[in-house]
């Protein structure tokens, strides 16, 4: 049985993936900062739980102890973009904390989290960590930012986890529907624009991420690492 963590797992894309490893009878911890949302997801998905928030380095040192000895999977999901709940402002200050949140969101939570549990994996071992279509197609500011040096960060992580046999990963959704992302303000209208840029006419859903996700974690994706996999309906095509 593997041992799969799943950062953000309570909810949205983090859940899919959490409940794919789980109907595959693989034992999986999701982690998030809302310990009851957490627990009632894990109750429900039959999984662990710890609650933390993965920016901080404090809370993840914490939440160590409480994490898998063994971890064979990883799946920095933990995300999103922090402006969305922000008020937007020219003041420099604003706009450095702005910045140090969504960098803080997307790319030191899965650079803490994998530094953290890299000792505990072994031979054949996964790194795969959620990007975006941001970093590529749109930009979205700061929240693309980050997730493109999610991109560049994972290319060392693969040279640097490669020689024991563990690979690294991003894959970059496209728009997903049915998730926490928008916090309710994404409008028929913005779903109707971004479908517009899919070859299938269609947003993406949770369990289309997962199932990537579950190949990469597969031994048939050994031979796989440093890559972007681009699961968005051909809204960008990464070749
Ligand atoms: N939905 C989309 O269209 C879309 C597209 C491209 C990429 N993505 C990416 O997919 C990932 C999952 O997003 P989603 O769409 O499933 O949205 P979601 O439902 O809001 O899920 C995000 C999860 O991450 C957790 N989280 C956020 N910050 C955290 C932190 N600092 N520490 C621990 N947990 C944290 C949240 O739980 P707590 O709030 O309880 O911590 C939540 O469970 C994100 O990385 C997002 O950027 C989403």
């Amino acid at each position: 049985m593997r041992e799969v963590v799943v950062t953000g797992g309570g909810t949205g894309i983090g859940y899919a993936i959490a409940e794919a490893f789980v109907s595959l009878g693989d034992h999986v911890t999701i982690t998030g900062r809302r310990e009851q949302v957490l627990k009632e997801a894990a109750a429900r998905l039959g999984a662990s739980c710890v609650p933390f928030n993965a920016a901080s380095p404090v809370a993840v040192n914490e939440a160590l102890p409480h994490l898998p000895e063994r971890v064979d999977v990883l799946v920095n999901n933990a995300g999103g973009n922090t402006n969305l709940d922000r008020r937007q402002s020219a003041d420099l200050m604003n706009v450095a904390e702005a910045w140090w949140a969504n960098l803080n969101a997307n790319l030191m939570s899965a650079v803490l989290v994998t530094t953290a549990l890299a000792p505990r994996m072994g031979k054949g071992g996964r790194v795969i960590s959620i990007g975006s279509i941001a970093a590529r197609g749109t930009g979205s500011g700061s929240y693309g930012a980050a997730k493109a040096a999610m991109e560049s960060w994972t290319a060392d992580l693969a040279a640097e986890l490669g020689p024991r046999g563990i690979t690294a990963n991003v894959v970059a959704p496209g728009l997903v529907v049915d998730t926490e992302f928008f916090r309710g303000r994404l409008t028929d209208d913005g779903i109707r624009a971004r479908v517009e840029n899919t070859r299938n006419g269609r947003p993406g859903t949770p369990s289309d991420v997962a199932d990537s996700v579950l190949f990469l974690a597969s031994a048939g994706a050994r031979h796989v690492t440093g890559q972007v996999v681009h699961v968005n309906g051909g809204a960008y095509l990464g070749r």
